[in-house]
């Protein structure tokens, strides 16, 4: 939060001296735009992985506002290389955890486990072409997918580690049929999606990462 505030304070700054239609003689400022501006940089900057979620049930009309802010993520040539199966169907959802608990007994008898999902209420498969081609354009999605729920009031995990056990687990295949992947399709990911019941610390990122090319 507070690496946030100073970001909006530099934004701030740059906004008022560069960009914002202040001239040389006009000493009005146009802030027109800012507060929009600290909303989604505050969304980025914020948005956490969450793991444990309200037993509350999401509105589809919601988890659909997502997956369309998901497909209009941008795309290589608009290909739109990619398929989301929105899942909040308990059958499913308590069909994958029982194959989950019978392979990882362990994972499963963790303090707090409800299911395969983090716990979520729902989740969304997102479905790339099996050669490869569409992973980036699907990790675009994805970002778009946990940014606007976010904004929805709504947590979301990436969940590489379902999404391998999904894909190789023989008691989840008939699960896996009821997302009806097309030929030539794959799972590539699954994202936990629901009423967040915690509120995560942000993990430090590696500042040096980052250098300007002169
Ligand atoms: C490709 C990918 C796979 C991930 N798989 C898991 C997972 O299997 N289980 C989990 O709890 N979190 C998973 N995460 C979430 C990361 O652990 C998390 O994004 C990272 O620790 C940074 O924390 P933050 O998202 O709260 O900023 C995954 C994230 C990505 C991008």
């Amino acid at each position: 939060m507070m690496y946030s505030r100073l970001l909006y304070f530099l934004i701030s700054v740059v906004t008022m001296t560069s960009c914002c239609g202040a001239s040389a003689g006009d000493d009005k400022i146009d802030h027109s735009g800012l507060d929009s501006t600290m909303i989604v940089l505050d969304n980025m900057m914020d948005r956490r992985s969450v793991r444990a979620y309200k037993e509350m049930p999401v509105e589809k009309e919601k988890l659909l506002a997502v997956a369309r802010c998901g497909i209009n993520a941008p795309s290589a040539l608009n290909g739109q290389p990619w398929q989301i199966r929105i899942v909040d169907n308990k059958d499913i959802i308590d069909g994958v955890t029982e194959a989950f608990v019978k392979a990882n007994p362990k994972a499963a008898s963790e303090a707090g486990f409800k299911n395969a999902f983090r716990n979520a209420p729902a989740f969304m498969a997102v479905l790339s072409p099996s050669d490869g081609s569409g992973v980036f354009d699907c990790g675009l999605l994805t970002e778009n997918m946990l940014l606007s729920a976010r904004a929805l009031g709504l947590g979301t995990c990436v969940l590489g580690s379902t999404t391998r056990f999904m894909n190789s687990d023989e008691n989840v295949r008939p699960y896996l049929e009821r997302l009806d992947i097309p030929e030539g399709y794959q799972l590539l990911m699954i994202v936990a999606i629901g009423y967040p019941d915690e509120s995560p610390e942000a993990k430090p990122r590696n500042e040096e990462v980052i250098s300007f090319v002169e």
